[in-house]
């Protein structure tokens, strides 16, 4: 079996990537510092220099990815004076500038968000995961990421009459895939652009670490056994530790030495016993309580 790397790198990801060799990476899957947040744990910038501080480091990201590789970007914007800002839009149209297609925009619903009450909106329950490529022709397993039909299919599909499904076919001008009496009696389908995960809320020791689900599902669909991810800011490691479970290779980087410690555990227990325990929370979980 090929033997497959995990490594934490302690470092600003603007200047550990400068390092690097040009179209390294079939996938980067990263959640940066969002504006303004966290100001207490790693830092934050004001909303108004988020797009100037990660220009140079998404130029690092267009270097390194190869041209059927994927960018995925998890971020979202907060509210400020009664008002959403506009950074995040700022920065996809920065970074189309910078040479991107902005190829698709993922929601990740966060299913168990806690309660809350504001004046003037209701609780944020997802978070925007833009996917950027440098080609259009970039590496996409779909059937990897198929779901089951589910019952809608019976009760939906199957009372559509004919005119409907003749009527649907004509408007789309559609292909096999868009023609709904094509999936009729079919187990499984390809999913929507909206992931419905829970955040990670065990007693991890990083303040806005992914869900494993989340990382993994874009592993899955992007990548294939023996690629390489990159996770420009790795947090408690979330993104090797689930390449390194899909024998994928990885690389993450990481400015807080504390947060690379945490990333390095996770390696180092290796991919076979993450599986027999459970996961990487119910292994912490574990040895917090002997
Ligand atoms: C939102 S967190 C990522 C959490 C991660 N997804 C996880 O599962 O733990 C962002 C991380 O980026 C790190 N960071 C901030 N600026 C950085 C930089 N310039 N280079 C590398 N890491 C950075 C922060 O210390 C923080 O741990």
């Amino acid at each position: 079996m090929r033997e497959i790397k995990a490594e934490i790198i302690h470092g600003d990801c603007v200047n550990v990537l400068s390092e690097y060799s040009d179209n390294m990476f079939d996938l980067i899957v990263t959640s940066p510092p969002y504006a303004d947040k966290r100001k207490n744990t790693y830092g934050g910038m004001a909303p108004d220099k988020y797009v100037e501080w990660f220009l140079p480091r998404s130029e690092q990201f267009l270097r390194v990815l190869k041209p059927t590789g994927t960018f995925i970007l998890n971020i979202k914007e907060k509210a400020e004076n009664g008002e959403r800002h506009t950074f995040v839009l700022e920065l996809i149209l920065a970074l189309r500038k910078q040479g991107w297609l902005w190829t698709e925009e993922f929601i990740w619903h966060k299913k168990n968000c806690y309660p809350g009450k504001w004046p003037n909106r209701f609780r944020d329950a997802w978070e925007r995961c833009l996917q950027f490529n440098k080609t259009r022709h970039f590496k996409m397993n779909q059937k990897a990421v198929m779901v089951p039909m589910g019952d809608w299919a019976n009760a939906r599909l199957k009372s559509l009459g004919k005119n409907d499904v003749v009527r649907f076919d004509s408007q789309v001008r559609s292909g096999f895939g868009k023609n709904i009496a094509n999936w009729v009696g079919r187990e499984k389908a390809y999913p929507t652009n909206v992931l419905h995960l829970a955040t990670e809320c065990s007693n991890k020791e990083h303040s806005a670490a992914f869900p494993e689900a989340l990382p993994e599902w874009f592993i899955k669909l992007f990548t294939d056994e023996g690629d390489t991810v990159l996770d420009p800011f790795v947090g408690s490691g979330t993104t090797c530790a689930v390449a390194q479970r899909m024998r994928r290779n990885s690389v993450g980087i990481e400015i807080l030495a504390e947060y690379c410690g945490l990333a390095k555990e996770d390696i180092a227990v290796g991919d076979y016993q993450l599986f027999e325990k459970g996961g990487r929370n119910a292994r912490r979980n574990g040895s917090k309580n002997h």
